[in-house]
Protein backbone atom coordinates (compact mmCIF):
# COMPACT_ATOMS: atom_id res chain seq x y z
CA UNK A 1 0.00 0.00 0.00
CA UNK A 2 1.47 3.96 -1.35
CA UNK A 3 0.06 6.54 1.60
CA UNK A 4 0.81 9.99 -0.41
CA UNK A 5 0.97 12.55 2.43
CA UNK A 6 -0.32 15.89 1.46
CA UNK A 7 -1.05 19.39 3.26
CA UNK A 8 -3.78 21.47 1.56
CA UNK A 9 -2.74 25.12 -0.01
CA UNK A 10 -2.21 27.85 2.50
CA UNK A 11 -3.91 30.70 2.87
CA UNK A 12 -0.82 32.61 3.03
CA UNK A 13 1.23 30.82 -0.39
CA UNK A 14 1.13 34.67 -1.35
CA UNK A 15 3.87 35.15 1.02
CA UNK A 16 6.07 32.22 0.14
CA UNK A 17 9.82 31.89 -0.56
CA UNK A 18 11.13 33.10 -3.77
CA UNK A 19 14.49 32.30 -5.20
CA UNK A 20 14.73 32.08 -8.89
CA UNK A 21 10.87 33.71 -9.96
CA UNK A 22 9.46 37.30 -9.42
CA UNK A 23 6.34 37.39 -7.40
CA UNK A 24 3.14 36.93 -9.64
CA UNK A 25 -0.08 36.48 -8.06
CA UNK A 26 -1.34 33.36 -7.21
CA UNK A 27 -4.87 32.83 -7.70
CA UNK A 28 -5.55 30.47 -4.27
CA UNK A 29 -9.03 29.16 -5.25
CA UNK A 30 -7.16 27.96 -8.75
CA UNK A 31 -4.24 26.52 -6.69
CA UNK A 32 -6.00 24.57 -4.48
CA UNK A 33 -8.53 23.08 -7.41
CA UNK A 34 -4.89 21.83 -9.09
CA UNK A 35 -3.96 20.40 -5.89
CA UNK A 36 -7.15 18.74 -5.36
CA UNK A 37 -6.71 17.46 -8.82
CA UNK A 38 -2.48 16.51 -8.02
CA UNK A 39 -4.00 14.02 -5.27
CA UNK A 40 -6.75 12.43 -6.98
CA UNK A 41 -4.28 11.55 -9.67
CA UNK A 42 -2.20 10.11 -7.19
CA UNK A 43 -5.13 8.47 -5.49
CA UNK A 44 -5.51 7.01 -9.37
CA UNK A 45 -1.97 5.80 -9.38
CA UNK A 46 -2.76 3.30 -6.54
CA UNK A 47 -1.97 6.36 -3.11
CA UNK A 48 -3.78 6.61 0.19
CA UNK A 49 -4.38 9.69 0.52
CA UNK A 50 -3.46 11.14 4.25
CA UNK A 51 -3.29 15.06 4.70
CA UNK A 52 -1.19 16.40 7.67
CA UNK A 53 -3.06 19.01 9.19
CA UNK A 54 -3.69 22.44 7.77
CA UNK A 55 -0.94 25.02 8.17
CA UNK A 56 -2.57 28.48 7.04
CA UNK A 57 0.34 30.52 8.62
CA UNK A 58 3.35 28.88 7.14
CA UNK A 59 3.31 30.26 3.62
CA UNK A 60 5.14 27.34 1.92
CA UNK A 61 3.64 24.48 4.01
CA UNK A 62 1.65 22.18 0.83
CA UNK A 63 5.50 22.05 -0.36
CA UNK A 64 5.68 18.91 2.09
CA UNK A 65 8.18 17.22 -0.09
CA UNK A 66 10.94 19.28 1.71
CA UNK A 67 10.58 17.91 5.31
CA UNK A 68 11.12 14.38 5.05
CA UNK A 69 12.69 11.67 2.97
CA UNK A 70 11.16 8.55 3.50
CA UNK A 71 12.78 5.41 2.78
CA UNK A 72 12.20 1.56 3.42
CA UNK A 73 13.98 1.42 6.47
CA UNK A 74 13.69 4.92 8.32
CA UNK A 75 12.14 8.58 7.25
CA UNK A 76 15.10 11.47 7.86
CA UNK A 77 13.17 14.22 8.96
CA UNK A 78 14.82 17.68 7.48
CA UNK A 79 15.78 20.71 8.62
CA UNK A 80 14.52 22.82 6.12
CA UNK A 81 17.10 25.73 4.39
CA UNK A 82 14.97 28.38 4.62
CA UNK A 83 14.10 29.18 8.00
CA UNK A 84 10.33 30.42 7.75
CA UNK A 85 9.54 26.86 6.64
CA UNK A 86 11.67 25.18 9.87
CA UNK A 87 8.11 25.75 11.79
CA UNK A 88 6.81 22.77 8.73
CA UNK A 89 8.78 19.61 10.11
CA UNK A 90 6.94 18.79 13.69
CA UNK A 91 3.68 18.06 12.30
CA UNK A 92 5.18 15.92 9.42
CA UNK A 93 6.77 14.02 12.56
CA UNK A 94 4.00 13.21 14.34
CA UNK A 95 2.55 11.61 11.55
CA UNK A 96 5.39 9.29 10.36
CA UNK A 97 6.29 8.23 13.55
CA UNK A 98 2.90 5.86 12.66
CA UNK A 99 5.08 4.61 9.93
CA UNK A 100 9.17 4.59 10.35
CA UNK A 101 11.52 5.30 13.07
CA UNK A 102 12.58 8.72 12.31
CA UNK A 103 16.59 10.19 12.27
CA UNK A 104 16.48 14.09 12.71
CA UNK A 105 19.31 16.51 10.80
CA UNK A 106 20.27 19.01 13.59
CA UNK A 107 22.02 22.41 13.02
CA UNK A 108 24.30 23.36 11.97
CA UNK A 109 22.85 21.27 8.73
CA UNK A 110 20.21 22.41 6.38
CA UNK A 111 18.71 19.74 4.39
CA UNK A 112 15.61 20.04 1.84
CA UNK A 113 14.00 16.82 0.71
CA UNK A 114 13.55 18.37 -2.77
CA UNK A 115 17.69 17.97 -2.93
CA UNK A 116 17.72 14.61 -2.27
CA UNK A 117 17.16 12.34 -5.33
CA UNK A 118 16.98 8.24 -4.49
CA UNK A 119 17.24 5.84 -7.11
CA UNK A 120 16.75 2.46 -6.26
CA UNK A 121 19.94 2.07 -3.35
CA UNK A 122 21.66 5.47 -4.43
CA UNK A 123 20.80 8.73 -3.37
CA UNK A 124 21.76 12.06 -4.88
CA UNK A 125 21.90 15.05 -2.89
CA UNK A 126 21.82 18.19 -4.41
CA UNK A 127 24.14 20.68 -2.84
CA UNK A 128 22.06 24.07 -2.85
CA UNK A 129 21.40 26.76 -1.30
CA UNK A 130 18.69 25.19 0.83
CA UNK A 131 21.05 21.97 1.24
CA UNK A 132 24.53 22.30 3.07
CA UNK A 133 27.81 20.14 3.42
CA UNK A 134 26.86 19.30 6.72
CA UNK A 135 23.32 18.41 5.34
CA UNK A 136 24.74 16.13 2.66
CA UNK A 137 27.26 14.49 5.84
CA UNK A 138 24.43 13.73 8.27
CA UNK A 139 22.54 12.41 5.63
CA UNK A 140 25.24 10.29 4.39
CA UNK A 141 25.36 9.43 7.76
CA UNK A 142 22.46 8.87 8.82
CA UNK A 143 21.41 6.23 5.55
CA UNK A 144 24.98 4.50 4.28
CA UNK A 145 24.47 1.69 7.32
CA UNK A 146 21.75 0.83 5.77
CA UNK A 147 23.10 0.28 2.48
CA UNK A 148 22.65 3.59 0.25
CA UNK A 149 25.39 4.79 -1.58
CA UNK A 150 25.15 9.01 -1.18
CA UNK A 151 26.65 10.99 -3.82
CA UNK A 152 26.75 15.14 -3.20
CA UNK A 153 25.75 16.74 -6.82
CA UNK A 154 25.89 20.70 -7.53
CA UNK A 155 22.50 21.67 -9.29
CA UNK A 156 22.97 25.58 -10.80
CA UNK A 157 20.05 28.03 -11.83
CA UNK A 158 17.55 26.21 -10.26
CA UNK A 159 16.02 25.61 -6.31
CA UNK A 160 16.52 22.17 -5.65
CA UNK A 161 18.63 19.20 -7.55
CA UNK A 162 15.28 17.83 -8.04
CA UNK A 163 14.30 21.28 -10.63
CA UNK A 164 16.69 19.26 -12.67
CA UNK A 165 16.35 15.75 -12.39
CA UNK A 166 13.90 13.24 -11.36
CA UNK A 167 13.52 9.21 -12.01
CA UNK A 168 10.91 8.29 -14.23
CA UNK A 169 12.04 4.31 -13.60
CA UNK A 170 14.15 2.33 -12.03
CA UNK A 171 17.06 3.49 -14.04
CA UNK A 172 15.92 5.98 -16.01
CA UNK A 173 15.88 9.86 -15.50
CA UNK A 174 14.67 12.99 -17.27
CA UNK A 175 17.38 15.59 -16.69
CA UNK A 176 17.89 19.62 -17.96
CA UNK A 177 21.62 19.37 -18.53
CA UNK A 178 21.79 22.78 -18.45
CA UNK A 179 21.22 22.18 -14.80
CA UNK A 180 23.08 19.59 -13.49
CA UNK A 181 25.62 17.66 -15.29
CA UNK A 182 24.11 14.55 -17.07
CA UNK A 183 27.18 12.60 -16.28
CA UNK A 184 26.64 12.34 -12.85
CA UNK A 185 23.75 10.03 -14.33
CA UNK A 186 26.21 8.06 -17.10
CA UNK A 187 24.92 4.53 -17.30
CA UNK A 188 21.73 5.39 -16.84
CA UNK A 189 18.65 6.42 -19.76
CA UNK A 190 18.57 9.89 -20.31
CA UNK A 191 15.60 12.10 -21.71
CA UNK A 192 16.74 15.81 -21.59
CA UNK A 193 13.54 17.81 -21.40
CA UNK A 194 12.87 19.93 -24.58
CA UNK A 195 14.91 23.46 -24.54
CA UNK A 196 11.70 25.00 -24.36
CA UNK A 197 10.68 23.91 -21.08
CA UNK A 198 13.63 23.84 -18.89
CA UNK A 199 11.28 23.08 -15.24
CA UNK A 200 9.60 20.19 -16.68
CA UNK A 201 12.29 17.77 -15.97
CA UNK A 202 10.34 17.64 -12.42
CA UNK A 203 8.61 14.27 -12.51
CA UNK A 204 6.39 12.51 -10.24
CA UNK A 205 6.62 8.44 -10.70
CA UNK A 206 4.67 6.44 -8.57
CA UNK A 207 4.66 2.66 -9.39
CA UNK A 208 3.98 2.72 -12.96
CA UNK A 209 2.66 6.06 -13.62
CA UNK A 210 4.67 9.27 -13.95
CA UNK A 211 3.05 12.29 -13.52
CA UNK A 212 3.75 15.51 -15.54
CA UNK A 213 2.99 19.23 -15.36
CA UNK A 214 0.64 19.73 -18.46
CA UNK A 215 2.82 23.15 -18.70
CA UNK A 216 5.26 21.09 -20.09
CA UNK A 217 3.82 18.93 -23.20
CA UNK A 218 6.49 18.44 -24.88
CA UNK A 219 8.90 16.56 -22.82
CA UNK A 220 5.76 14.63 -21.66
CA UNK A 221 5.81 13.81 -25.72
CA UNK A 222 9.24 12.52 -24.91
CA UNK A 223 8.71 10.39 -22.07
CA UNK A 224 5.61 8.81 -24.20
CA UNK A 225 7.62 7.80 -27.04
CA UNK A 226 10.18 5.99 -24.38
CA UNK A 227 7.11 4.42 -23.73
CA UNK A 228 6.61 5.87 -20.16
CA UNK A 229 3.08 6.07 -18.91
CA UNK A 230 2.08 9.57 -18.30
CA UNK A 231 -0.66 11.66 -16.79
CA UNK A 232 -0.86 14.87 -17.21
CA UNK A 233 -1.78 17.86 -14.02
CA UNK A 234 -2.41 21.24 -14.47
CA UNK A 235 0.27 22.65 -11.23
CA UNK A 236 0.89 26.58 -13.04
CA UNK A 237 -0.65 28.45 -9.88
CA UNK A 238 2.09 26.25 -7.47
CA UNK A 239 4.70 26.97 -10.02
CA UNK A 240 4.53 30.53 -9.50
CA UNK A 241 5.25 29.58 -5.84
CA UNK A 242 8.16 27.33 -6.81
CA UNK A 243 6.68 24.27 -5.91
CA UNK A 244 6.82 21.56 -8.79
CA UNK A 245 5.37 17.76 -8.57
CA UNK A 246 7.40 16.15 -6.49
CA UNK A 247 6.82 19.27 -4.18
CA UNK A 248 3.52 18.31 -3.02
CA UNK A 249 3.75 15.08 -1.57
CA UNK A 250 5.69 12.24 0.68
CA UNK A 251 5.08 8.92 -0.72
CA UNK A 252 5.19 6.00 2.40
CA UNK A 253 5.45 2.56 1.89
CA UNK A 254 2.95 0.84 3.61
N1 LIG B 1 8.52 28.38 -2.47
C1 LIG B 1 9.15 27.13 -2.40
C2 LIG B 1 10.36 27.18 -1.53
O1 LIG B 1 11.05 28.11 -1.64
O2 LIG B 1 10.66 26.39 -0.71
Amino acid sequence: MLVALTRAVPQSISRCELTHLDRNPIDIELARTQHHAYEAALSDAGCRIERLPAADELPDSVFVEDTAIVLDEVAIITRPGAESRRPETPSVAAVLRKYRELIFIESPAILDGGDVLRIGRKVFVGQSTRTNAEGFRQLSAALIPFGYSVQAVTPRGCLHLKSAVTAFSDDGVVINPEWVDASTFKGMQLITVDPSESSAANVLRVRDVVLCAASFPRTAQRLRGAGVNVTMVDASELAKAEGALTCCSVIVVS
